[in-house]
């Protein structure tokens, strides 16, 4: 990186159709917002893993594919961070009740691995619920 405090002035925004296909589009956004933050490789593809499972569940669990609805990704940074807000239009879910995909019963499952390995790749993350929809802010240190 340049300079971290430079990426201050610098903000990405898109908005995505809650279709399979927008998928597809994570990628190429991804190495977009790379170039635009001047981010380190392994970063960005701490995004591709992170991103693409929020942008999944946020179709597919948040907007259930609905085409009226829409992903929006922002992604803005303090100068220490990088701070990667994936919102959907949906009516959210009970985090509680996540079960872990370390269980010995849940071993063998393919899915429900989403929010664990967002978790354990990002530096924090937090949920927001609102009447509006769910949002997921991600957040991962850059180097000095
Ligand atoms: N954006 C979201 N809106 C509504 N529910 C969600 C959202 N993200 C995750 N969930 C819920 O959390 C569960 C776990 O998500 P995840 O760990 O990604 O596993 P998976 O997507 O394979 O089920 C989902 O099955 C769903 O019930
Ligand atoms: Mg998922």
């Amino acid at each position: 990186m340049t300079n971290n405090k430079d990426c201050r002035s610098i903000s990405f925004s898109r908005k995505l159709s809650s279709d399979r296909k927008s998928l597809r589009n994570v990628e190429p956004m991804l190495k977009e917002i790379k170039e635009m933050f001047s981010l380190n490789e392994e970063l960005y593809y701490n995004l591709v893993i992170t991103v693409t499972e929020a942008v999944n569940n946020a179709i597919i669990h948040g907007n259930k594919f609905d085409e009226k609805k829409f992903v929006n990704i922002h992604v803005e940074c303090n100068g220490k961070l990088l701070i990667v807000t994936v919102k959907d239009e949906g009516s959210g879910f009970d985090l509680g009740k996540l079960e872990s995909p370390l269980l010995p019963e849940n071993l063998l499952k393919e899915s429900g691995r989403g929010i664990f390995i967002i978790r354990k790749i990002s530096d924090k993350v937090e949920f927001k619920f609102t009447d509006e929809g769910t949002e997921l802010i991600l957040y991962f240190k850059l180097n000095e």
